[in-house]
């Protein structure tokens, strides 16, 4: 039997205050319960560099805000934190239910939860962190730094309970001034997320599954052909042949090579599927070279853990070895080959059939690297598992073509999986209640450290109606990772699936997004660069507004505000929409506008004074875009008559960028007597400017905008007209506004 690494559980009760140091930054520290427990503790798998969490940092002055307690009973840690009444609790990972986790518990971990609740505790990914907002708008940070589950718990206003077996550090992160700042240092610790190749920021379209090449082919045809924007097709485990991963099914996915070949020429990606239960099978060469190398995950008698998955009994990679790692890396590199875009790691908890556990036996041995934490029984690692998956597949498609952005999407993850891959939110239901907590789903990943997620847009389990379908991509379509997907039982789950009105409202709404891409690219450099989040909660506008801590119909990319329409169904019946609702906007200007596409089924959109926005065309995917395609610059001005905003603008993929090729460009804008002057007032990298022409739209307020053209680079002015001018200007606007709103809703009642 393996022998444990790890520290004896002692029966003592003991209590008190945490001992606490300095780590990281000014402003961050790290409370144990003892001088003990700091030394022996586990390493850490969320930082990047455990030593990082473990070193002291001299000459800061500062002393904790907020001091734990403790109490550990029979090895078990509890930990309490008692914040001033009147602090939000948001984080926590990917949890179901209210956006504002008050009242709540949390389990860590990872769970496949088909058709979850708002009430369910335990999702697929662990993120033992929580983001409190004081009363008076500062934030702070706290991270359970263990890998075992744990339980965090909310229920007691303004108290945070975090309750392990086994002793962990805590990290505390701040009072600092706002909750971007906190983000922004948790992110010195967890690091950001990987720098996404800018066509994974387009529309992705899956189902489980398109069970043929033709089929592929028919899919990405027909977008093309009904003018509806997408980036990606997606092949869930049915193109393998037998469910054996690295596989291609040898009659319907023969020549996944030419397949690809074929989907690029019409500007289409693929990714494919790769799950952890390797088929157990002597010949398959998975199983043989990974048994040659002796991978799997063992029992407590050192034999190999069997388990069902999709192909039957499988075994399953030890990814807390790096011999394990790098054999896995090495297969996704030669499986690169036959013309993979992108790989999507699935049933990753692990995933076990007919276990009541839903996964491996607790008892199962990892025999893991020394520096992650060494020898440990499966409980240890397994909030884990599918991080360290999503890492080595990560470096797979490094290996294979390190000027490339690898594209990992993984269902289970801890926090700091951002580094490797995005995530999705696993199996919804089509449902309006998923699609309302979709968006707090979101927003929590976001304010967990991991940038890049979305939903099934139009829900996974079950049928969507048209209605639901089309109000779940209007929202979808803002959401940072944007991709439909359904379950191999259902109806077709394609835009153009629900009749010729939802399928107008899908080509809108992601039209819109191609719009947005430019911006959207820009927050996700961002997000990569500084660690800032990019759909976040409408309070982040202002935090100090209690008013605003409970929304969770609405959202912000930046400054750009979007607010969800819904209908509710109680009892069979539908309810009034939001939308017919006042909607309650943060304090300041807020301008609204649109692309001439307003629908009751698309959310509606508003910028924040003070900003600027970058657009381009709405293309059909990604790489249609071109330099020198005409850049729209959306401006609202703020109180004193000034906005501001920024555009990154790079090869979209490689690493060019961290070598300074790319361009930042910061546009001003400013009115002085009467004249508004746009112009460039900051530039970063060493990308020349594309000669290109510049569009100013220069919000008005009830989506009226004045429109502008000029060369980008050169000084553009704009002659405000009169009030009287802009009164009417405005009441235009709203009017043309009412007249489409009423023709959709005919059309689509
Ligand atoms: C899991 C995934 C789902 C996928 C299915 C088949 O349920 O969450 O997205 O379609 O497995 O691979």
């Amino acid at each position: 039997m393996a022998g444990y690494e790890g520290k004896a559980v002692t029966s003592d009760v003991n209590s008190g205050t945490m001992i606490y140091e300095p780590i990281l930054e000014e402003g961050v520290f790290r409370f144990d319960c003892s001088a003990d427990d700091r030394n022996t503790a586990f390493p850490s798998l969320s930082f990047v560099n455990s030593k990082v969490r473990d070193t002291p940092i001299m000459g800061t002055h500062t002393v904790p805000s907020y001091l734990p307690t403790f109490e550990c009973v029979l090895g078990q840690q509890l930990v309490k934190i008692e914040l001033p009444p009147g602090t939000s609790f948001y984080g926590t990972g990917e949890v179901s239910g209210q956006l504002e986790r008050t009242g709540k518990r949390v389990f860590t971990w990872n769970t496949a939860a088909w058709g979850y609740g708002p009430g369910t505790t335990s999702l697929y990914q662990s993120h033992p962190w929580v983001l409190a907002v004081l009363p008076n708008g500062e934030a702070l940070g706290v991270l359970a730094d263990t890998t075992r589950r744990c339980e965090i718990d909310l229920q007691k206003e303004s108290t945070i309970q975090i309750i392990a077996l086994s002793s962990y550090p805590v990290i505390i992160f701040g009072p600092f001034t706002s909750p971007t700042d906190v983000l922004i240092s948790l992110s010195h610790a967890v690091g950001t997320m990987f720098m996404p190749p800018k066509w994974s920021l387009g529309y992705h379209q899956c189902r489980w599954s398109y069970d043929s090449d033709a089929r592929v082919r028919e899919i990405a045809r027909t977008f093309r052909e009904k003018g509806i924007p997408c980036d990606v097709i997606w092949m869930d485990i049915d193109y393998m042949d037998g469910f054996r991963c690295f596989t291609f099914d040898k009659e319907r996915f023969s020549d996944p090579k030419s397949l690809v070949k074929d989907l690029h020429l019409s500007g289409f990606k693929a990714i494919w599927m790769l799950d952890p239960g390797i088929k157990s099978e002597e010949g398959y060469f998975v199983y043989d070279s990974g048994s040659e190398r002796d991978v799997w995950i063992q029992t407590t008698e050192g034999r190999p853990f069997v388990g069902e998955v999709w192909p039957g009994p499988c075994v399953f990679p030890d990814f807390t070895q790096s011999k394990a790692r790098s054999w896995w890396a090495g297969l996704v590199k030669d499986f690169i080959a036959n013309g993979v875009d992108g790989i999507w790691n699935d049933m990753n908890e692990p995933t076990v059939f007919k276990a009541v556990t839903k996964t491996i036996p607790e008892s199962n041995v990892h025999r893991g690297d020394t520096e992650l934490g060494g020898c440990q029984n499966h409980s240890h690692y397994h909030n884990v598992y599918g991080m360290l998956m999503a890492r080595s597949t990560y470096e797979g498609m490094t290996l294979a073509n390190e000027n490339k952005r690898p594209f990992v999407l993984t269902r289970a993850g801890f926090i700091g999986s951002q580094r490797y891959a995005a995530t999705w939110t696993g199996d919804n239901l089509s449902t309006w209640e998923h699609l309302h907590m979709s968006i707090s789903m979101v927003l929590q990943l976001g304010l967990s450290g991991q940038p890049l997620s979305g939903p099934d847009i139009g829900g996974f389990g079950g049928n969507a109606t048209p209605r639901l379908f089309g109000r779940w991509m209007g929202v979808g379509s803002m959401f940072p990772f944007c991709r439909g997907h359904s379950e191999d039982d259902t109806k077709d789950h394609e835009p153009w699936s629900f009749g010729e009105e939802c399928e107008e409202v899908c080509r809108l709404a992601l039209k819109r997004r191609y719009r947005l891409i430019p911006h959207i690219y820009t927050l996700f450099y961002m997000a990569h660069t500084r660690g800032t989040p990019v759909a976040t909660p409408t309070f982040f506008a202002d935090p100090k507004d209690v008013r605003l801590r409970t929304h969770e119909n609405s959202f912000l990319l930046g400054p750009l505000l979007i607010y969800a329409r819904f209908f509710f169904f109680f009892f069979g019946y539908e309810l009034l929409g939001l939308d017919q609702l006042q909607q309650v906007l943060p304090k300041g200007i807020w301008l609204s506008f649109d692309f001439d596409d307003s629908h009751p089924d698309l959310p509606a959109l508003y910028l924040q004074g003070g900003s600027i926005i970058p657009l381009g065309p709405p293309h059909q995917h990604i790489g249609e875009a071109n330099p020198t395609d005409d850049l729209s610059l959306l401006v609202a001005l703020d109180e004193h008559g000034k906005a501001k905003g920024i555009l990154f603008e790079d090869d979209g993929d490689g690493y060019e960028f961290t070598k300074g090729g790319y361009l930042l460009t910061t546009y001003v804008a400013e009115v002085e007597s009467s004249v508004v002057t746009v112009r460039v007032s900051k530039t970063e990298g060493s990308w020349k400017r594309p000669t290109r022409r510049l569009h100013v739209q220069l919000l008005l307020g009830g989506g009226a905008m004045l429109d502008a053209w000029s060369t980008d680079g050169e000084i553009l002015q704009i002659v405000m007209p009169s009030d009287i001018e802009v009164h009417s200007l405005v009441s235009a606007s709203k009017k043309q506004y009412k007249i489409r709103m009423e023709l959709a809703s005919a059309r689509s009642s």
